[in-house]
Order: C-alpha cells, then sequence, then structure tokens
C-alpha cells in the first residue's frame, strides 16, 4: 500500500498566462492541494479544467482567510506587494512571480514585511532552473573560458503581449524592461553586481499590440569591469534568447534557437557543445521542488526578496539612464 502523502495547502492568485501554468503543475503533484484566486470567472473556469482544484475564491482576501500554507503570486506586477504583504502578514511562504514589484517604494515593503515574517519568499526567476543557464552558470563557475570581460545578449518576446489575459503589459510603464528584469537576473547571477548603466530606447515596428518602450538597447557595466551590451524588444515572433560571453581564455555561446551552449577555447572548432533542449515545464517544476524543499529545511531560496531588489534596482537605473 502506497503510504498517505501529508497535502500542502497551495494557493495561485491570478491565473493568467503564468498562473495557468503553475497552477496546471501545482495541480498534478500528489502532495498538494490547490486553491486558485482570480476575479475573472474565465480564467478560473479555464484553469479548473487543466488541473486538480480544491477551492476557487474572486477574492484573494477570502482566500487567504482559508489558511493556505503557500501562496503563489501570479498577477500584473502592480498587485505584487499589496498580496505579498497580505500573505505574509497571514503567516504564508511567498513565491512571487518576478519582478518583484513595479516600483522600488513597494519593493521596499515587501522587503519590511519579509523581515517581519519568519516566512519564506522566493521570487520567480525560472530561468536559474533551466538546463541552459544552469550549465552556463557552472562552465563560468570552472572558470571554463577565464575570466568574462565582455558580451553581447538579447531577447525578443511579442508572444508576452499577445499570450497575456490582461493589457497588463500594456498598460505597465517600461514594462519591457520590468517583465525582462530576468535578463538582468541572470546576467547577476553569471557576472555579479552591476555598477553602471545606460541605454536607449525606441516604439517601433508594424505591430498590432504597440507599448512604449517596445526596442530597448543599452549597457551594462559590472563590478568587474566586465562590459555586456543587452538588447530587448517587444517585436520578435517567435521570440528568442540569446548569449555571447567573451572571457580570457575562450567564448560561450547560447540561443534558443539552436538550444546548444557551445564553448569555444584558442581553436576554431567547438571545445566542448552541450545540448541543453528540455520540455518548458520541467524548469516550473524545479523551481515549485526547490521552493518547497527551502520551506522545509528552512534554507533561503534560490533568488529570495533582497536578491530580486538588487535586480528591480539595477532596472531602475536602467530606466532612470533612459529618461
Ligand atoms: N517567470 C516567467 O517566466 C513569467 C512568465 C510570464 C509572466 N510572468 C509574470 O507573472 C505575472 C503575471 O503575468 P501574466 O503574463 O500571467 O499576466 P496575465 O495578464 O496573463 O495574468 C494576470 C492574471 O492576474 C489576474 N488578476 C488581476 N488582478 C487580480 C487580483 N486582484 N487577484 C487575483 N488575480 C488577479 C488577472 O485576472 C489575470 O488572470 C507578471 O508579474 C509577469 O511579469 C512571469
Amino acid at each position: 500500500m502506497n503510504p498517505v502523502v501529508k497535502k500542502k495547502k497551495a494557493l495561485v492568485v491570478g491565473c493568467g498566462s503564468i498562473g495557468q501554468r503553475h497552477a496546471r503543475l501545482l495541480g498534478m503533484r500528489e502532495d498538494v492541494c490547490l486553491s486558485v484566486c482570480d476575479p475573472i470567472e474565465t480564467n478560473l473556469i479555464n484553469t479548473c479544467r487543466q488541473t486538480k482544484v480544491d477551492k476557487r475564491f474572486k477574492d484573494y482576501r477570502k482566500a487567504l482567510e482559508e489558511c493556505p500554507e503557500f501562496v503563489f503570486i501570479c498577477t500584473p506586477e502592480s498587485l505584487h506587494a499589496a498580496i505579498a504583504i497580505a500573505a505574509l502578514e497571514s503567516g504564508v511562504h511567498v513565491f512571487c512571480e518576478k519582478p518583484l514589484a513595479d516600483n522600488l517604494s513597494s519593493a521596499g515593503k515587501i522587503i519590511d514585511a519579509v523581515t517581519k515574517s519568519n516566512k519564506l519568499f522566493a521570487v520567480g526567476y525560472v530561468l536559474r532552473y533551466t538546463k541552459a543557464y544552469r550549465t552556463i552558470k557552472s562552465l563560468l563557475d570552472k572558470k571554463i573560458i577565464g575570466n568574462v570581460v565582455g558580451g553581447q545578449v538579447s531577447l525578443g518576446a511579442y508572444e508576452t503581449l499577445i499570450n497575456a489575459k490582461t493589457d497588463c503589459y500594456l498598460n505597465q510603464p517600461w514594462s519591457l524592461i520590468l517583465t525582462y528584469t530576468h535578463e538582468i537576473d541572470y546576467l547577476r547571477w553569471f557576472l555579479g553586481p552591476v555598477s553602471r548603466t545606460v541605454g536607449m530606447h525606441a516604439k517601433l515596428g508594424e505591430v498590432e499590440k504597440k507599448v512604449d518602450p517596445n526596442v530597448v538597447g543599452c549597457v551594462l557595466q559590472f563590478d568587474t569591469g566586465a562590459i555586456i551590451t543587452l538588447y530587448m524588444d517587444y517585436i520578435q515572433s517567435p521570440g528568442q534568447r540569446s548569449i555571447m560571453l567573451i572571457g580570457d581564455k575562450g567564448k560561450i555561446f547560447y540561443s534558443t534557437m539552436e538550444n546548444l551552449v557551445v564553448v569555444y577555447k584558442d581553436k576554431a572548432e567547438p571545445f566542448k557543445t552541450i545540448d541543453v533542449a528540455e520540455e518548458r515545464d520541467n524548469s516550473f517544476i524545479e523551481e515549485h521542488n526547490q521552493f518547497f524543499r527551502a520551506s522545509k529545511n528552512q534554507i533561503n531560496s534560490i533568488v529570495d526578496a533582497n536578491d530580486a531588489f538588487e535586480t528591480l534596482k539595477t532596472a531602475y537605473s536602467l530606466i532612470d539612464s533612459l529618461k
């Protein structure tokens, strides 16, 4: 006979594009009893169609009264602070989608609430759980390309605007940069703190959904001195990510188009080629596993509130330079 698994009470707040993915994967777990919350009935119905849901709510305050142990905040970023603070004050472990908040003042209030609570707080920078980004991090840590001096990274993601269940990205000022703090997060993870940012922005292209800006190009300098150019747009469809990092002993290339991490050393042929293809769900499942493990062992989350705050500060220093 299978041993009885004690179910954790989890609540997903915000059942839009990413909330439905979190809910689907959490609802499939044997060790989770899932509730969901969204003010839009269709989003609740679509979520419940995809996975096993115990209870559903339209108001997160009512949902928190049912005493979940874990809350997953998947609403637009302008609501992260209010929901995160309410959840922490009710004694719940919080997983909050990135970015930490839509502005530094709200993010500071989350930090204060996390400090006052003794609850776990994790932020959903999911690229850190992917095979591709873990592989690159491990190669950098092993100094396979020596010390990084510079590089180029890019991101294109028009589908983000198409897949969203609300107009949150169209309404959020600087949404391209705030949404793709993913790129700032992984660069800080790879290379350490950022010391300077400069950039340019534009609203371009014949596209139906057009935010201002929808094209950003910038340069980040790290405390190590390394200089990275970062290009982002809400134009490319299908979207893509690419990375080229240059060290004093070689280069690393990665693109989501090929799903290969390729290392070059002192020859024209690759020194190493690593296949990093995987199902998109894998990194989210790993993110959930790590969050639950962290709550049990009382260890820090991989990306905690302070770490995500530093990423948001870098994003706002870039936004200030664009203004
Ligand atoms: N980690 C990732 O890869 C990833 C991917 C996409 C989005 N995100 C982040 O997740 C968040 C949501 O993005 P999305 O693309 O799913 O947006 P979305 O517009 O598709 O979904 C937002 C959902 O929140 C709901 N909502 C609004 N107000 C609410 C409230 N008061 N209570 C409960 N629900 C409420 C909306 O009805 C909608 O269903 C954003 O912060 C975004 O940056 C992260």
